[in-house]
């Protein structure tokens, strides 16, 4: 069965975004393409996720042209992208046209793989996704939200493959986005995928409790097919475990990746150099390579951690922190376990914070608490404490079908609202998803040269006159 271990390095997209805000450039991806392209990787994720966003947001870069830029200068390796079932990038369920639009124009301007997920874990978020994606060609990539929990035992993530699988996954990803999976209950539950079902196997996972490569190796001894990781300059800490030390790990094992490291080495090289501009320009803080145990303490993802401690701040009530974090598992509880990832981290850290500082549990629930229990989000894991649910929504209906089944077809209403500023159809896509940031992105896109203010103006004319 020994076969070599396929790679998927995230430095375009994972890497940057879970240390560097999201904030690299596409003309500081381009100058290493070439060499990226030569070097034989299963994939390369570089769009998606929070990338979208800020491109848009901080970059004035249009997500799309990145896309398509990419594509040309990487014509040998496979584009891959994250994708949140049902939101698509954004934070709220969107129709399914929308979603069938998304998916076929990320694939037809570059993407192969789209790795999709649902905080709930609820597959009906995902199924409009999963489709679409076959329907425009993508290959794609169903991923399980790992977590733990009385609920989230190995039976759970058994049956749910299964389940992806027969919904026409062509790759099953174990997304463990908080780095909680360790590394031998990564090789049991990695073996036991295996002999459930017959499509490859993706782990992901990140470095941020200083397990990440334990995690990999051991997932490679029980037969995973492809891991992420992502070159050193940008590895570990709150991302992934370093490209390089994985592949000479395995040099000359039977899972030797075939990689070479001299050709790893030199787009390290390059990136170095990247990662220092993010540092210069304070976007890359050095304490996200910190290990963070007590991540391992609470199961409360690092970046929950930084927040619920934000929050406390606001209101002057940083000693309450310890209270709070022992708070969080009896929220989770009684909402049913969901995992901890957007949105429902958040969900359920505000709702913790707001038991603690209250004095009382749930006198005051903030307005996506309800919805979580309501089932406006989907299908919750466990049980919910239906005590809690009363005093939190009282009467009110709970939705039991597929969320985005209650949601008329959307993407013509917004093509109508935005079809004077589209210069492409893709457009409408960014403005569905982000309108204002789109909306603000389109005017400065669109700010002709002799529109555009003085300075820029004056420069124009003495480049003409000269
Ligand atoms: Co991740």
């Amino acid at each position: 069965m020994a076969t070599k271990l396929q790679i998927t390095d995230t430095i375009l997209r994972d890497a940057h975004q879970s240390q560097a805000a999201t904030r690299m450039r596409v003309e500081d991806m381009l100058p290493a393409c070439e060499i990226l392209d030569s070097i034989g990787y299963w994939s390369l994720e570089c769009w998606g996720g929070a990338t979208f966003d800020s491109c848009m947001r901080f970059l004035n870069e249009d997500p799309w042209d990145r896309l398509r830029k990419l594509k040309a200068a990487l014509p040998k390796t496979k584009l891959q992208m994250l994708l949140r079932g049902q939101n698509i990038l954004g934070y709220k369920h969107y129709a399914d046209d929308v979603v069938e639009q998304f998916c076929r124009k990320s694939i037809e301007n570059g993407i192969d793989v789209i790795r999709i997920f649902d905080a709930l874990n609820d597959t009906r978020n995902m199924e409009a996704a999963m489709k679409y994606t076959k329907k425009y060609g993508g290959i794609c990539e169903a991923a399980i939200s790992y977590t733990e929990s009385p609920v989230h035992n190995i039976e759970y993530f058994l049956k749910l493959a299964k389940e992806l699988e027969q919904m026409g996954a062509d790759v099953i990803c174990i997304k463990d986005m908080a780095n909680l999976l360790l590394p031998y209950d990564a090789y049991t539950l990695v073996k036991k995928l295996k002999e459930t079902v017959s499509l490859p196997i993706h782990l992901h996972t990140h470095n941020t409790t200083g397990t990440g490569d334990m995690t990999n190796l051991m997932a490679c001894q029980a037969g995973v097919d492809i891991v992420d990781c992502a070159l050193s300059p940008l590895a570990n800490g709150t991302a992934q475990p370093a490209t390089e030390a994985l592949v000479a790990t395995l040099k000359g094992t039977e899972r030797d990746t075939g990689l070479d490291l001299g050709k790893l080495t030199d787009a390290a090289a390059y990136f170095r150099g990247v990662a220092k501009k993010l540092k210069d320009s304070g976007d890359l803080d050095p304490k996200v390579l910190n290990v963070d145990s007590n991540t391992l303490l609470y199961q409360v993802p690092g970046g929950m951690l930084s927040n619920l401690l934000s929050q406390l701040k606001q209101a002057n009530a940083e000693d309450r922190y310890y209270e709070v974090l022992e708070e969080v598992p009896r929220v989770r509880k009684d909402f049913g376990y969901p995992p901890l990832v957007t949105p429902t981290s958040q969900i359920v850290g505000s709702q913790a914070v707001l038991n603690v500082l209250a004095g009382e549990r749930y006198k005051m629930v903030t307005k996506e608490s309800k919805g979580l229990l309501r089932g406006e989000y989907g299908r919750l894991p466990g049980e919910v404490n239906e005590e809690v649910r009363k005093k939190a929504i009282g009467d009110d209906e709970i939705i039991s079908c597929r969320p985005a089944d209650l949601i008329s077809p959307e993407l013509d209403g917004y093509k109508e609202e935005i079809k004077d500023r589209m210069k492409q159809e893709e457009d409408v896509l960014s403005y569905a998803l982000f309108p204002q940031v789109a909306t603000k992105f389109f005017d400065t896109r669109d700010k002709a040269p002799e529109e555009a203010d003085d300075s820029v103006r004056t420069l124009y004319v003495e480049d003409v006159s000269m």
